[in-house]
């Protein structure tokens, strides 16, 4: 089969593997239909994320139609349509039995990190019962590649863990997917104001698209006078960080109003500075999250509600045979104005 390999820093191509097997009897086998490429991805290529070692296939979001079931799974059967989850669960261990299934001890992100991913024709999926989702008749599979990982992500380590509530004011420091995707499920609570903040005039076009009240470009530095005046002087009550790095952050700490929440969601390579001098006295509240995906299935029904339509994230579409172009596109989103790309194998 062809499959997208990891070669090493800043080394990748389009290889020719053997069909993955089942090796443990709670494995599932499946035809990937449609992948797409995840802003993680370009972090594994620039060797940020030394976990995932050379020769590794990467992608961890997809749908597909199961091909082999191991022995102990009896909820899907061969030519069942599924969505495939970011985050694998045991289903049993103690943080699965919280449902944090990110921190799942033989699970959580593996995906195209630890073991083979989705972007290639086959994909082995461990612990299938508890990973996989059912595709619901009638919704749109393009749609659903994206509730493999930044719809849950968006809402859980952003809306949920920053508390919006009906009529507060919410900023969205990023208006990358995942700060788009943020902004699309934080309004499932009517949150009086949505302000987006980023530091690309095309993004943030599409954040207002997406129903942001307020878009502000940061690049001159007057973000928190613009959102002060915005909100009385108060600031917001939620704060989502979704860019990981120290400026957006440190943002957050300046946006967010007493009371309220800063909740990150962004991967973090360097030490950020928490300025407890200014905020020890506001009754804040900071959150961090790695995605568990136990949003999914309620988000499956709002998709086949059609109450979001997460289709307004993609932007491309390319081949298995052109993943080369779809990475280039992807990592220009600047001049290619590119948000989500989906791969159709
Ligand atoms: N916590 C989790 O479970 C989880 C899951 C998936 C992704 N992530 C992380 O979420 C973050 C966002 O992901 P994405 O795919 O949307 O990324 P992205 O790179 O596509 O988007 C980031 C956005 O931030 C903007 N930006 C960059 N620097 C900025 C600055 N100084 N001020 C304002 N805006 C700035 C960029 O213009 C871009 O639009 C990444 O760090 C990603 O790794 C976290
Ligand atoms: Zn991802
Ligand atoms: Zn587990």
């Amino acid at each position: 089969m062809k499959a997208f390999v990891y070669q090493g820093v800043g080394k990748k191509a389009l290889e020719t593997r053997n069909k993955p097997e089942i090796s443990s009897p709670t494995d599932a086998i499946i035809k990937v239909t449609k992948t797409t490429i995840c802003g993680t991805d370009l972090h594994i290529l620039k060797g940020d994320l030394p976990g995932c070692q050379p020769g590794r296939i990467l992608g961890h979001e997809g749908v597909g139609i199961i091909d082999s079931v191991g022995t102990a799974v009896s909820t899907f059967k061969p030519g069942d349509r599924v969505l495939i989850s970011c985050v694998t669960s045991c289903g049993r261990c103690i943080y699965c039995r919280k449902q944090m299934f990110s921190h799942c001890t033989t699970g959580g992100w593996i995906l195209g990190n630890t073991i083979d991913g989705t972007q290639a024709e086959f994909v082995r999926v461990p612990y299938a019962e508890t990973s996989l989702y059912l595709i619901p008749e009638g919704v749109d599979e393009e749609a659903l590649v994206m509730l493999s990982d930044i719809l849950p992500t968006g809402f859980e380590c952003g809306v949920l863990n920053g508390k919006v509530q009906p009529g507060n004011s919410v900023a969205i420091v990023g208006s990358g997917p995942i700060g788009l995707a943020a902004l699309l499920t934080a309004q499932f609570y009517s949150p009086s104001e949505i302000i987006v903040i980023d530091l690309d005039d095309n993004r943030l076009s599409v954040a207002k698209r997406f129903g942001a009240t307020v878009t502000i470009n940061s690049a001159d530095g007057k973000a928190q006078d613009t959102v002060m005046k915005l909100t009385n002087g108060r600031g917001v009550d939620t704060a989502i960080e979704a860019v990981g790095v120290p400026a957006t952050f440190e943002l957050c700490q300046k946006l967010v109003a007493p009371g309220g929440t800063i909740a990150n969601i962004g991967v973090h390579g360097k030490k950020v500075d928490l300025h407890l001098e200014s905020l020890w006295d506001r009754n804040i509240t900071i959150t961090t999250r790695l995605v568990d995906t136990v949003s999914t299935p309620m988000l499956l029904n709002i998709l086949r509600s059609k109450k979001i339509d997460p289709k307004l994230l993609i932007t491309h579409r390319f081949k298995l045979d052109q993943i080369l172009e779809a990475y280039e596109t992807f990592g220009n989103a600047a001049d290619t104005k590119a948000l989500k790309v989906i791969i159709e194998t």
